[in-house]
């Protein structure tokens, strides 16, 4: 009999921190390679994040707390979703993780049944499926086309949703395209979701802050408040406040799933750790000025590394509004030739071929369900980045079509 359960067949290690890793081998090897493959901002934790933590820790903060977080933190996501979203939770509808990760993953253990349908539109971030499939659920990944913006359409959803849909995962800005939903689509969407009144959504929206260009966020609550009781709001401060090692997430949303998902955390990792939710409480609280600049710097980032990647032979991208990240067309590499004599068949070749050759780490399309693409992250420095595309275009321009290839 074997001694690991079938649902690990379900599952697979995530693609994105498996390859950093590998980068992060590569590199102790004293291979100098470019890891494009991060999800997390390059930025250090706001100084007074940092003291807020060191303060904690002074004041003995260091036991074990509220299992759903302290009500200080607690309260301050109250007041954030007031501040910036204009929405009202109780402290009953709002929970502390470890992480936006834990978050997702205590809410569907606490409602996925064997069968249940959670619709994704793909491309997806990674853990999505793997967790739905990992209790039993059914994950049904919606290709959404990059003419559209690799954004899911009202007739798409409707077309999608069975009497066994229990969730729709929504991501906006989106990890891996960073795309971001405008308040008409979503009032699309929230139109056919409010006629479907078993399907719960999950709007996961870890990327509010990194938005560009003055596009405005807007959850889908905002829009559509009747879809309040049935929404789960996915936030923290991983990305917002360069806090990902922290781990600290928030989920709010109705008082029943709240109440599932803190007995499930309180029988697993109880409360997170005590010192980050001190330092959690300064993020929220604190001042946000620093926001505007770090944007300034993604988007600068953004502008130069697309317009490097747009003139490769082969490659194409659409310009993201929001999160740190680039979702490159490769379908023009296909086909081609490497110097080794292999053929490019699939985007996750032509990614190992660039970590072969041009010494740079990207995420290819299969990981997030949309393919021929590949995932890059401009959170890293810009020199980086202009060595990062100089390397790409060299190695590209070592392909051969197949006809000359000999
Ligand atoms: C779309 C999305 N949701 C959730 C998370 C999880 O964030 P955290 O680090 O807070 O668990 C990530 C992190 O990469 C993400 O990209």
């Amino acid at each position: 009999m074997p001694f690991l359960a079938d649902r690990l067949q379900k599952i697979h290690p995530s693609p994105t921190l498996a390859l950093n890793a590998k980068a992060a081998a590569l590199k102790a090897e004293g291979i100098d390679v470019i890891n494009l493959a991060a999800g997390e901002p390059d930025f250090e934790t706001p100084d007074w994040v940092q003291q807020a933590a060191i303060q904690s820790m002074q004041q003995g903060m260091t036991k074990y707390t509220a299992v759903d977080g302290i009500p200080a933190l607690k309260k301050a996501i109250q007041q954030k979703f007031l501040r910036d979203n204009n929405l009202e939770y109780d402290l009953d509808q709002i929970m502390v993780s470890n992480g936006g990760k834990h978050v997702i993953f205590n809410a569907l253990m606490a409602s996925i049944n064997d069968g249940d349908e959670v619709l994704i539109p793909a491309p997806y971030w990674v853990s999505y499926p793997d967790m739905v499939n990992l209790f039993g659920g059914n994950a049904r990944s919606i290709s959404c086309s990059e003419s559209n913006d690799f954004k899911l359409t009202a007739d798409q959803l409707r077309e999608a949703i069975t009497p066994k849909t229990k969730w729709l995962i929504l991501n906006s800005p989106s990890n891996p395209t960073g795309a971001m939903y405008t308040v008409t689509e979503l009032r699309a969407l929230a139109d056919v979701l409010v006629e479907n009144h078993h399907v719960y959504i999950m709007s996961d929206d870890i990327y509010e802050h990194l938005i560009y260009d003055n596009h405005k966020f807007a959850s889908i609550v905002q829009i559509e408040p009747r879809l309040k009781l049935r929404t789960l709001i996915v936030n923290g401060v991983s990305k917002s406040y360069s806090m990902t090692g922290w781990r600290i997430g928030f989920g709010a949303g109705p008082k029943e799933l709240i109440k599932a998902m803190t007995m499930i955390q309180s029988q697993s990792t109880s409360n997170p750790c005590s010192i980050a939710q001190g330092a959690a409480v300064m993020a929220l609280n604190g001042p946000h000025g620093f926001l505007q600049d770090w944007r300034e710097s993604f988007s600068e980032r953004r502008d130069a590394t697309l317009d490097a990647l747009n003139k490769i032979e082969g490659l194409s991208c659409r310009k993201p509004e929001g999160a740190f990240y680039l979702y490159v067309n490769c379908v023009g590499v296909l086909g081609k030739v490497t110097p080794s004599g292999e053929v490019l068949e699939t985007d996750n070749q032509f990614c190992a071929y660039l970590l072969e050759k041009a010494r740079v780490t990207a995420v290819s399309g299969d990981a997030f369900g949309l393919s021929p693409y590949f995932r890059i992250s401009y959170a890293t420095s810009m020199q980086n980045l202009t060595e990062a595309c100089k390397r790409i275009k060299d190695a590209i321009s070592k392909l051969k079509p197949q006809a000359n290839a000999a």
